[in-house]
């Protein structure tokens, strides 16, 4: 497994690699990797032949006060997780790597990036789709692996995606999950044992919302008092927001209808912040 931190040397082996053939698959990470990157990897090594990771805290996709010199930072334990699932590059690249001074040009996708965390995360999704494109310029990929998880986000990649003709399959995988349901994420090592139980509210909304959509209620605003009852039941937990939503457009859904419709739920649990969601 090579490491590579500069941006030109990554570029010039990914023109070799096309150059021969090879297909490369791109797993963007932000490192402090779980098995839900890890389900990445494996998809991304079933359908290329060179799978690059990209370990990369992006600092442009942080709110001012957020957490992005908090976040957990790992890095020889993600090189040996990398190794034993099988990449065969990572690039690691510096912050000054890819923010020179002086860099001014930015992503913005104006549809898809606006409703749910785009309302409370105002530069969010322009910092992942700044940073998004530059690893496709820099590693050229053939297919891009995203998780479910991050529904929002891997829309607005999609949409970037067809918007800008960039020549990338987008592959989504589902979301892993701990044995008791909560969405595996870097950020869950914040929570202490209490805010751990708690946590578990979000999946346990989306799946009494669930359940009300398999006994047949189509009723959005009904679907959504029952998830946001569950989180509220919960003391440590603050709902950010509750939404019924188209699963490509992230628009707001008038009626439920199965399989096209999307529940997605953010939840602070003390100062942590969480998002979730389930396709109903
Ligand atoms: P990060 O949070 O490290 O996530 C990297 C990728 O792993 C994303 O595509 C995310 O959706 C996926 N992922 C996270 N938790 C998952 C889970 N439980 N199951 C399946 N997939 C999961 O998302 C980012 O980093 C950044 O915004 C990034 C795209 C790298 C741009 O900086």
């Amino acid at each position: 497994m090579q490491v590579i931190e500069s941006v030109y040397e990554m570029q010039s082996l990914a023109i070799n690699l096309r150059a021969k053939d090879r297909l490369i698959g791109l797993v963007p990470t932000m490192g402090c990797l779980h098995a839900g990157h890890l389900s990445l990897i494996e998809a991304a090594r079933k359908v290329t032949d060179t799978v690059v990771v990209s370990i990369f805290v992006n600092p442009i996709q942080f709110g001012p006060n957020e957490d992005f010199d908090a976040y957990p930072r790992q890095r020889a334990r993600d090189l040996e997780l990398c190794e034993e699932a099988g990449v065969d590059i990572v690039f690691a690249p510096e912050p000054e790597a890819l923010y020179p001074r002086g860099f001014s040009t930015y992503v913005v996708e104006e549809l898809v990036s606006r409703p749910l965390c785009g309302i409370s995360r105002p530069n969010h999704f322009r910092g992942v789709l700044t940073v998004v494109a530059k690893l496709f310029n820099i590693i050229h990929p053939d297919t891009a692996v995203f998780g479910q998880k991050d529904a929002q986000q891997a829309a607005v990649i999609k949409k970037m995606v067809n918007d800008l003709h960039f020549c990338i399959d987008i592959l989504v995988e589902p979301t892993a999950r701990e044995p008791d349901g909560l969405a595996m994420s870097s950020r869950n090592r914040y929570l202490s044992p209490t805010q751990r139980e708690d946590a578990r509210a979000l999946y346990l909304a989306l799946q009494a919302a669930k359940a009300l959509v398999d006994a047949g209620v189509r009723n959005v605003d009904r679907v959504v008092a029952e998830a946001t009852h569950t989180l509220s039941s919960h003391r440590r937990v603050r709902v950010i927001y509750v939404s019924v939503v188209d699963r490509c457009t992230m628009e707001s859904a008038r009626e439920i209808i199965p399989g096209k419709c999307l529940l997605a739920v953010a939840a602070w649990v003390d100062e942590v912040r969480l998002i979730d969601n389930l396709l109903l």
